[in-house]
């Protein structure tokens, strides 16, 4: 195994962290909680790395959770950012800015005809829920077991294996109300959404799914399934709405909804879109989107929303990402990267499903397939542990769960993935 890293000011400032912020986090998966051990703590990214506040340098593949496709820092978003942070940090008024990110976001993505910009993916869902159910007068949603659609209590609910399981909270302090209207289905099981349908006719205002599961692992949908989705809830009168907080601008410039060729009525964004400042957004057919406020009725707002900085990172973002090759480069990062793994763990015994889409990918410690959180479940967590722990000390930043998938960045090359690559032959090796 490689020798341990040197992490004494790390484990230092996280110690002291857990005095000051509940767990010594922002946000708890940081907290390396499901891996064990301490988490490094950073002091700066540039590219494809990450350095921690003892020198150590890292190949990151988690790239703040997915904003960072360009790679950390990129020259091009510093500059513009530059700039316009001169002009001011916050304007609390319409800007030109945001009309540029709104054109470019609607272009881009099939079913987006007009745009609202939130501050997080969480306040995108929230307020989409919102939309989907005062624009079909039904309450009752669809979301499925493994699907992560931020915090807000509606969709915090037990992601239970059986079909039709009746919402009940998954945190304290989610009222049994708020999420008694939440229905649960298995990713990629369209029978079961099916009989939800049957069982509540006129009752369900939507489906709302990760279109390619990240919050679960790396789940891909089969084509039928998002087909028959659409297909669905069109026969039954309700919305279909794809999460693509993770997906967008990321398995595609178009998001999944161009990638499969299927056209959700609303959609949510956010991560790539705000270039590593905090942005969401949420959008959809004009008839359904003219149901907002101040154009409609449906109240949704914020201080902060439509920040000039966000929009300048985001727009800088999307610049890059237009170019032609840029996927197709992501592409072959990333299929070198999880397909040398799978080939390594079966040379050291070790049974692995993965697979990529873009810039995102994962695998689970299991021989597979993975169509569902159900599935995924199976997966040997201890293994995991142990890898995680490895390639972290060998100088490889991996998500510290089983259950997130993992992100590549234009700035990760060749010889980042060898390297990568070097270290998880040595790591299994001895797992
Ligand atoms: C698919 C999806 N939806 C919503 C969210 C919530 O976004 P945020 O963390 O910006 O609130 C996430 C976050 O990871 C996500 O992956």
């Amino acid at each position: 195994m490689p020798s341990p890293l040197d992490t004494t000011k790390s484990a230092a400032v996280f110690a002291a962290a857990q005095n000051l912020m509940p767990g010594g986090v922002s946000s708890p998966v940081r907290a390396f909680k499901s891996v064990g051990g301490a988490p490094v703590v950073f002091d700066r990214v540039q590219g494809a790395y990450a350095w921690d506040i003892d020198g150590n340098q890292y190949v990151d593949y988690v790239g703040s959770w997915g904003p960072a496709i360009c790679g950390h820092a990129h020259p091009q978003v510093i500059a513009v950012l530059s700039t316009a942070l001169a002009k001011g940090t916050s304007f609390g008024a319409p800007s030109v800015l945001e009309n540029t990110l709104a054109e470019m976001v609607i272009e881009a993505v099939p079913s987006v005809e007009m745009v609202r910009f939130v501050n997080s993916g969480t306040e995108a869902c929230m307020s989409v829920l919102r939309l989907m159910r005062a624009f079909t007068g039904r309450e009752k949603i669809i979301k499925f077991s493994g699907c992560y659609h931020g915090h807000a209590d509606m969709f915090l609910v037990q992601a239970g294996s059986g079909v039709a399981t009746l919402g009940l909270p998954d945190s304290p302090g989610v009222p049994k109300s708020t999420t008694i209207q939440t229905l649960t289905a298995p990713f990629n099981n369209l029978e079961a959404v099916a009989a939800l349908f049957d069982q509540y006719p006129d009752q369900i205002a939507g489906v709302i799914l990760e279109p390619v599961v990240g919050n679960a692992g790396f789940i891909v949908p089969d084509q039928e399934f998002l087909s028959g989705l659409r297909q669905l809830t069109k026969v039954q009168g309700a919305l279909l709405v794809f999460d693509e907080v993770m997906t967008g601008f990321r398995i595609a410039y178009g998001g999944a909804q161009a990638k499969f060729g299927v056209t959700p009525d609303l959609t949510t964004l956010g991560k790539v879109i705000g270039g590593g400042l905090p942005v969401g957004a949420y959008g959809g057919r004009r008839e359904i989107m003219e149901w907002v406020a101040p154009a409609g009725p449906v109240y949704q707002a914020g201080t902060l929303s439509g920040n000039p900085l966000a929009m300048t990172a985001g727009i800088a973002t999307l610049e890059i990402l237009r170019q032609p090759g840029t996927y197709e480069y992501l592409e072959t990062i990333t299929q070198s990267l999880i397909q040398g793994l799978l080939t390594l763990a079966e040379h050291h015994g070790h049974a692995l499903w993965g697979g990529s889409i873009s810039g995102m990918f994962g695998f689970f410690f299991q021989p597979g397939p993975v169509h569902s959180y159900e599935e995924a479940k199976h997966s040997d967590l201890d293994k995991f542990r142990r890898f995680h722990r490895g390639m972290l000390e060998a100088g490889v930043y991996l998500a510290p769960s089983q259950f997130e998938a993992g992100f590549t960045s234009l700035a990760h090359t060749q010889a980042d993935v060898q390297q990568t690559l070097a270290a998880a032959d040595q790591v299994l090796a001895n797992l």
